[in-house]
């Protein structure tokens, strides 16, 4: 792209501040702001009137989990039907390491925080030893993807090479970066973070699937007979990985994504919830539960909207292909973004100052036409850390891993 094309195409958005200092940057400065331009969808600019407004949610209705007991008395059926499934090559790992981690408050991608206390404990580390168990009981390396963002990217590369993936094997690694999305203020003029960089983040937490296929890698999942691919946070330290049972009561179930969910510790836990929407599965958040559904029952007498997600999920890949970036609603969200002032200074803001644009897994669920809900231990599963102190950060997720017999 030409400088007259990118002022063409600016144009049309009215952002055309954003070559305001295109004249004094250096060649390989200005390449890079119009590959910029070229490669950014504007776009999603036209949609900061739906910010806060929610999504227009359809009819909500309980959607049933296969709860422990289940799991528990049919738990030879599943391990096999699971192990045959990772044996075959048939299930892949997806880490999503994209996200900013901005909560947790360090400049580090997520992965390289360390939670150890008598030793270096790093939260990628506890991850991939998480992974290794399976890797081990199965005698199978499974492939494992690991998505990063451009921001984030060089840094968790060089972070796990350095530490020699923590034991995993490096050829069955493959790192690809997240597509990213323009960031604006509240009147949808584009944040510049520097005088040749437009302010962007990571698309949110569904952009995996679409970023994968634009870096080629549905060829891997083709070549390799990949079946299955189960996506997971960076930020749960004793979450399982592609463990067998789950994989084969997803296999058995013949459905197109299982969903790792747990018990809610209350009735009004800021969790989102499984359920189905118009008939479809879906996810319900805490602030969109009415009292109502937070009183129904189902037929056991136990609550019907019971079962929080964890964001642990088995898709198969045979539906993802359908579920396309155009039916995917994108949600605006207020978040603090860095950006440069009149006078070309980096504002680091401490409080909101516009809007990013994300899309998110439970739209992708939304889409599909079928879920399984599949309870999981909460002491044992999920120990997620998104704050320093408080709930779900580092000290509580340093006594759920003490609980675990995870040395720390
Ligand atoms: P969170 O929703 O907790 O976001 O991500 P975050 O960016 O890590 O943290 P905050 O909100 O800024 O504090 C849940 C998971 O989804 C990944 C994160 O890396 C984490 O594993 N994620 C999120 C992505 O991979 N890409 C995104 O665009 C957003």
């Amino acid at each position: 792209m030409n400088k007259t094309e990118a002022e063409n195409k600016l144009k049309d958005y009215g952002q055309e501040h954003v070559l305001k200092y295109f004249d004094e940057m250096s060649s390989d400065e200005q390449t890079a702001l119009l590959d910029q331009i070229e490669n950014t969808d504007f776009s999603v600019l036209s949609h900061i009137g739906e910010a806060g407004k929610g999504e227009g949610r359809g009819s909500f209705s309980p959607l049933a989990a296969m709860q422990l007991s289940e799991i528990e008395a049919r738990r030879d059926e599943f391990h096999d039907a699971g192990v045959k499934a990772i044996k075959e090559g048939k299930t892949a790992a997806l880490l999503l390491a994209g996200g900013m981690g901005t909560r947790l408050g360090s400049d580090n991608p997520k992965g390289m925080y360390n939670i150890g206390i008598t030793k270096e404990v790093f939260i990628f580390q506890r991850i991939i030893e998480n992974l290794l168990d399976v890797v081990h009981e199965t005698d199978t390396w499974i492939r494992l993807f690991i998505m990063t963002s451009e921001k984030n990217h060089d840094a968790t590369v060089n972070f796990l090479k350095e530490k020699k993936y923590f034991g995993y094997k490096e050829d069955r690694i493959v790192f690809f970066k997240q597509d990213m999305a323009p960031a604006c203020d509240y009147n949808g003029k584009l944040y510049m973070e520097e005088k040749g960089r437009i302010s962007t983040s990571p698309n949110g937490n569904a952009g995996w699937y679409s970023s994968m296929v634009r870096a080629g890698l549905d060829k891997i999942l083709t070549d390799e007979g990949i079946e299955w691919i189960d996506i997971f946070a960076v930020d749960n330290v004793l979450q399982r990985i592609c463990d067998p049972c789950f994989v084969g009561a997803t296999v058995i179930a013949d459905v197109s994504v299982g969903a790792k969910v747990v018990k809610k510790a209350a009735p009004d836990e800021k969790v989102g919830v499984m359920c189905l929407e118009d008939g479809r599965p879906s996810i319900v958040e805490y602030y969109e539960l009415s009292q109502e559904m937070m009183d129904a029952k189902d037929e056991n007498g136990d609550p019907a909207y019971n079962f929080g997600v964890i964001l642990n999920y088995l898709f198969r890949v045979k539906e993802l292909a359908e579920v396309t970036d155009d039916r995917m609603p994108l949600h605006v969200v207020e978040k603090k973004i860095p950006y440069i002032d009149e006078a070309a200074n980096l504002v680091k803001p401490t409080e909101p100052n516009g809007y990013k644009f994300e899309q998110l897994v439970l739209d992708m669920i939304h889409q599909l036409d079928t879920c399984l809900p599949y309870e999981v231990v909460r002491e044992h599963e999920f120990a997620p850390i998104k704050n320093p102190t408080g709930v779900d950060s580092v000290e509580s997720a340093r006594e759920l891993c003490k609980k675990n017999g995870i040395e720390l």
